[in-house]
């Protein structure tokens, strides 16, 4: 089994206390004086690190030491904090399991160096990169200002953390940081207002005065003199080694590479200025006439300044100094405050400006350290808080008393995951183990939390209970409550152990922690647990015009105020150290274990019996006995077995049985000694960490081969793949390729082919072309010579044609004009034969008139002209009869014309004799009738008045005559049976259609009518179907359109009736409504039968009434009438509209 042995080689005393031998408190002690009187000042107990403080700086933390920790195993170098690093880094990453470094000790024991070297360490080691880099240089450049606000100088310690702080560093799974958390616990803000002898206030402070240019420092209101401030003690301002300036400088870079903006870091310089003034300002008394006290600002030059620098209004802040109001539910109510009271008012509020900064701070740099992506992250957790802490004099307070109990609660945990758990984890496996006695701490725990009698509930009841509340009487508390407890000493107690203790003074009271004991002085303990902040003073803080001052005062907002009281500063903080015990926890504990060599910050000094303090308190020894007797590492079976399965033949790559008996195997075949390995019930556990060492070694070398193997076969695969994509491309290229060629041949053999083919065709064409035209211009010439000869012919002929016809046209022109001479002669004769046969006509016609006017002008005397009138007259009436008489026009009564009246004064009598002339020859027309004729006739003028212009089959009808036996039923043999059984003469027989009630369709019957009666009888048969006497019937109803559809309506009630009405439907509907109708009208015994013309109306059938109606259809559907039963109550009849 080859390991590399450097944690043993060169070897100062032993480097895992593990290996001590043999192993007391003294050799113990031994070995660690010898180690840091060397220099070597990390150990190992196991996996746990103690680091003791050198105060001097030391040559191990170079990057050259970095890179030789790096990657290598826990125990494979001398013990290093980086290996611890290293260890934990490496856990994170490549197990996935979340990290926690637990960095204890005392004050000034190296806490807060311990946790910045592993963060440096864990940034140099991780992935590289801008991004990284600049997440890495946020995180690292958080510590200078958090160190600067939260650190001062103590007598313990010159860089003492007053915070404590828990910070998440946050990685991908690469490993690479991605950002952070920090949580800061309780910062000791009485340090603003006052500090113990020989210590300071915040670094801060300093630093401003010592550091910043005088510019700022003017803008500011600050004068570089600390001596100036009431709030900065003198006695120790300037620390040897501490170069405040430079510091400040650094804090500021540090402040812009965490990403304060610039008017941010303006602000928060303003608020330390302002604390600064704060802490000036005065108070001097004034009594007011009514006898109480009043306080008055001293000197208002600082006020000013201060109210200048916070955009305040001076008189608010001072009124606020000097009053206090006190609101309860809808009351009021304003006091005036003393000196002391104002005083009291002024710490204050430079308290709570201090912390609400210090607070702001942490959360700002939270915002910028964060995490920008929401992916799932490994985290390690820094833990680096206060130190347990012990005043000599006995003026440890409420600060030291929450120090000292969160110290407890790590302790608790510590012992809680190594001692117990470790103990417990060997019982629960069935290991053989002989338990180790510890001191658990867990009571003392008990005496400060527990929720009903601790000592932290007995306070916040205190400071909530009404009356009187005063520091004694919360002491009286405990000494009641806690009585019998045995780590609580008081020597007021009932336990009269304490009464003669003159070590324990009448106001304190002592607690036996597990470092030591502890004497609490009660003073103040009430008062710093309420944290009382007046509500005039946050209520004038929040009306500054400065938005940092605002953002920090958010409960002095009148529209927010809130009258509970706030949780107490003891509440807070158990309640936040009971999250963080939580957290850590979840998580893979490692521990740093930093002890302080000596209590006078030197270097190489070691006093003994400091160093045996701390290495009793912190139970280290126990931690050795437990870590001898125990194992170095266990592991469940499954991930073993998975994680080195690798290592055996017979495991690899798949174990098929139990996985413990698989790793049974995988042990044996590396031949481990058995007394290495011990094998729990789900765990695998084994003894020393070389083992381990032997088997990740191996594990790592299979690793090689094995990614070896698969980059082998990755490459084959990958070359295979290339290969075959190349020859496949290859194809697909040569295919392309020939292709191309082939096309470029075949279009070279077209076009060539295209040339010799156009030539020959040319060639061809040219010749055809030159035989075509010789051709034509022989047909050309034929037909010129045809031309030329015929042209010749029909020009002689012509010729001979014009002779011919110029020789006819002479003649007959000669004949024309003799002939026109002739007829001018005769015409000239006759014209002057009838002038003169005119002119005798004329002249015997005026000789006549002569003559009758001579003869009778003797009776032309009075009445001559009235004679002549009236005879001319006469005359003209004459003649108008005797022209009417030859002109008159024919007999027929349908013949309209008459001849033209001659003259208007003749209108009247040619209108009257034009119609006694018609109703003459009327009369001579109808007397022609013979009886049935007339009949005919008369029942004509009937049907024209039932339905002339209100039914449209009607027009159709009147030129058909009515005939009546369409059937000729008594000629007819077949209806012979029918004839006989009807004993009237038949008016009317014809065949109608009846209308099914049900369904609309029509079935023919045979129609006769008779004077009484109509019967309904089959077509075929003859056989009568129903008889209905016409009483019976009481109206008709038909439609206005054309169809024959015709309804015959039942007297209700009657015998006939019982079937319901009929529905027909004849071709002759106008015939058979008309003759039935006569016959309604003729009959003396009844009324005349209605008929109803509309398209809707009723029908009974046997029990319902349906309406029949009539719609018009367009003729595309069809020429002809289609009835259909549309519902119960509705039979549709479509006729089509006529085109
Ligand atoms: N590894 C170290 N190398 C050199 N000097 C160290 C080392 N560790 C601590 N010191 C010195 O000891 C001083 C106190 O250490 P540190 O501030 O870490 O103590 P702490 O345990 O955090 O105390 P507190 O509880 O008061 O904060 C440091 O200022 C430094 O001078
Ligand atoms: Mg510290």
């Amino acid at each position: 089994m080859e390991v590399k042995t450097s944690l043993l080689d060169n070897m100062i005393g032993v480097g895992d206390m593990v290996l001590l031998e043999p192993l007391s408190e003294d050799s113990f002690l031994g070995n660690l004086k010898k180690r840091f009187d060397h220099s070597e000042i990390y150990t190992y107990i196991g996996s746990v690190v103690i680091s003791m403080n050198p105060y001097r700086s030391l040559p191990i933390y170079t990057p050259e030491k970095v890179e030789e920790y790096r990657n290598r195993n826990f125990y494979e170098l001398s013990p290093h904090i980086y290996a611890l690093a290293d260890e934990a880094y490496r856990s994170l990453r490549d197990q996935d399991k979340d990290q926690c470094i637990l960095i204890t000790g005392e004050s000034g024991a190296g806490k807060t160096e311990a946790s910045k070297l592993v963060m440096s360490y864990v940034a140099a080691v991780c992935g590289k990169g801008h991004e990284v880099n600049k997440v890495k240089e946020q995180l690292l450049q958080s510590n200078p200002v958090l160190e600067a606000f939260g650190n001062a100088k103590t007598v313990r310690n010159d860089n003492s953390s007053r915070f404590g702080k828990y910070m998440d560093i946050e990685f991908d799974f690469k490993g690479d940081p991605l950002g952070g958390v920090i949580s800061n616990y309780l910062l000791e803000k009485s340090r603003v207002v006052k500090q113990p002898r020989g210590e300071r206030n915040f670094h801060v402070f300093y630093q401003l005065l010592s550091g910043a240019s005088d510019d700022t420092l003017r803008k500011l209101k600050l004068d570089r003199d600390f001596s100036k401030y009431n709030y900065l003690s003198l006695d120790s301002a300037v620390v040897s080694g501490l170069d405040d300036a430079a510091n400040f400088r650094t804090v500021r870079n540090a402040m812009q590479i965490v990403g304060f903006m610039e008017d941010e870091v303006q602000s928060v310089l303003e608020l330390v200025a302002a604390v600064l003034k704060l802490g000036n300002i005065e108070f001097k008394p004034e009594s007011r006439c009514n006898g109480t006290d009043e306080s008055r600002v001293k000197d208002k030059n600082d006020l000013k300044e201060m109210c200048e620098l916070l955009g305040m209004e001076q008189s608010v802040l001072e009124r606020a100094f000097s009053y206090r109001t006190v609101e309860a539910k809808m009351e009021k109510v304003s006091t005036t405050l003393n000196v002391a009271q104002a005083y009291y008012a002024r710490d204050a509020l430079a308290k709570n400006l201090y912390s609400r900064l210090f607070s702001w701070l942490v959360t700002r740099i939270n915002e910028s350290i964060q995490a920008q992506t929401k992916a799932r992250h490994k985290v390690m957790g820094v833990l680096d808080i206060y130190g347990f802490e012990i005043f000599e004099n006995g003026d440890n307070s409420f600060e030291q008393f929450i120090i000292n109990y969160c110290n407890e609660k790590l302790q608790q945990i510590f012992i809680e995951l190594t001692l117990r758990e470790e103990q417990e984890e060997y019982v629960r496996e069935g290991i053989e183990w002989t338990n180790i006695e510890y001191f658990n701490n867990a009571i003392i725990c008990d005496l400060i939390e527990n929720n009903q009698n601790g000592i932290l509930a007995m306070l916040d009841e205190e400071c909530l209970r009404p009356g009187t509340v005063t520091d004694e009487t919360f002491l009286d508390k405990l000494n009641t409550i806690c009585a019998d407890h045995q780590h609580f000493e008081s020597r007021l107690n009932k336990n009269s152990k304490f009464l003669n203790d003159h070590s324990l003074p009448h106001n304190c009271f002592r607690i036996q922690h597990y470092a030591g004991k502890v004497l609490y002085r009660v003073e103040g303990f009430v008062d710093k647990n309420n944290d009382l902040l007046y509500r005039d003073l946050s209520q004038a803080m929040y009306k500054a015009n400065h938005s940092l001052i605002k953002q920090l005062f958010p409960e002095g907002n009148p529209a927010k105020v809130n009258l509970k009281r706030p949780p107490t500063a003891g509440f807070q903080f158990r309640a936040s150290v009971g999250t963080l015990m939580r957290n850590l926890q979840t998580k893979n504990p490692n521990y740093i274990r930093c002890i302080k060599p000596n209590d006078k910050k030197a270097s190489h000094i070691f006093t003994d019996s400091l160093v045996r303090h701390q290495v009793r308190y912190l139970g280290l020894m126990e931690n050795v006995r437990v870590r001898r007797a125990g194992y170095a590492f266990r592991q469940p079976y499954e991930p073993c077995l998975e994680r080195y399965k690798m290592l055996c033949k017979r495991t690899w790559p798949h174990w098929k049985g139990p996985a413990r008996e698989g790793v049974e195997v995988l042990m044996a075949d590396l031949q481990i000694p058995a007394e290495e390995i011990s094998y729990g019930r789900s765990k695998i556990f084994i003894r020393n960490p070389r083992t381990l060492f032997f088997l990740e070694e191996k594990r790592k070398q299979c690793l090689q081969d094995l990614a070896t193997l698969i980059q082998k076969i990755y490459r084959g695969w990958k070359c295979r793949t290339h290969f075959l994509l190349m020859k496949k491309s290859q194809i697909v290229v040569a295919a392309w390729y020939r292709r191309y060629a082939q096309q470029k041949t075949y279009r070279n053999i077209k076009s060539a082919t295209t040339v010799v083919q156009s030539y020959t065709r040319g060639w061809q064409a040219r010749k055809l072309l030159r035989e075509l035209k010789y051709q034509k211009r022989c047909e050309e010439a034929v037909t010129t010579i045809a031309a030329f000869w015929h042209g010749t012919q029909a020009r002689l002929e012509l010729r001979r044609l014009k002779q011919e016809a110029r020789n006819k046209h002479a003649v007959t022109v000669i004949w024309a004009y003799w002939q026109g001479t002739k007829a001018r002669r005769e015409l000239r004769r006759l014209k002057e034969e009838a002038r003169r046969k005119h002119a005798v006509a004329l002249i015997w016609a005026y000789w006549q008139g002569l003559k009758v006017r001579r003869e009778y002008r003797k009776f032309f005397r009075a009445n001559a002209g009235k004679k002549i009138y009236d005879f001319t007259i006469q005359r003209i009436i004459q003649k108008y009869f005797l022209g009417l008489k030859s002109s008159m026009p024919s007999m027929s009564p349908i013949d309209r014309k008459w001849p033209a009246r001659p003259y208007g004064f003749l209108d009247g009598v040619h209108t009257e004799l034009r119609k006694i002339f018609h109703h003459w020859r009327c009369k001579k027309y109808r007397d022609q009738f013979t009886e049935e004729k007339k009949a005919v006739y008369e029942e004509k003028l009937e049907a024209s008045e039932i339905f002339k212009d209100k039914k449209a089959l009607y027009p159709s009808s009147v030129s058909q005559p009515f005939k009546g036996d369409y059937l000729e039923i008594s000629k007819n043999p077949k209806y012979q049976k029918l004839n006989s059984a009807v004993d009237e003469k038949v008016l009317l027989a014809d065949v109608v259609n009846k209308i099914n009630r049900a369904n609309g369709k029509g079935t023919p019957r045979i129609f006769l009518l008779t004077k009484k009666n109509f019967v309904l009888a089959d077509q075929k048969t003859g056989q009568v179907k129903a008889s209905i006497p016409l009483p019976d019937v009481t109206s008709m109803s038909v439609s206005t359109q054309k169809d024959g559809f015709f309804a015959l309506k039942l007297k209700e009630g009657s015998a006939s009736a019982v079937k319901g009405d009929f529905l027909l439907s004849s071709e002759h509907l106008i015939e058979i409504i008309t003759k039935l109708h006569r016959i309604g009208a003729t009959a003396a015994d009844r009324e005349k039968l209605k008929v109803d013309i509309s398209d809707e109306f009723l029908v009974q059938f046997k029990q319902d009434k349906v309406c029949v109606k009539f719609i018009q259809s367009s003729p595309k559907n069809g020429n002809s009438v289609s009835c259909k039963r549309k519902n119960n109550r509705l039979l549709e009849v479509s006729v089509p509209t006529s085109p």
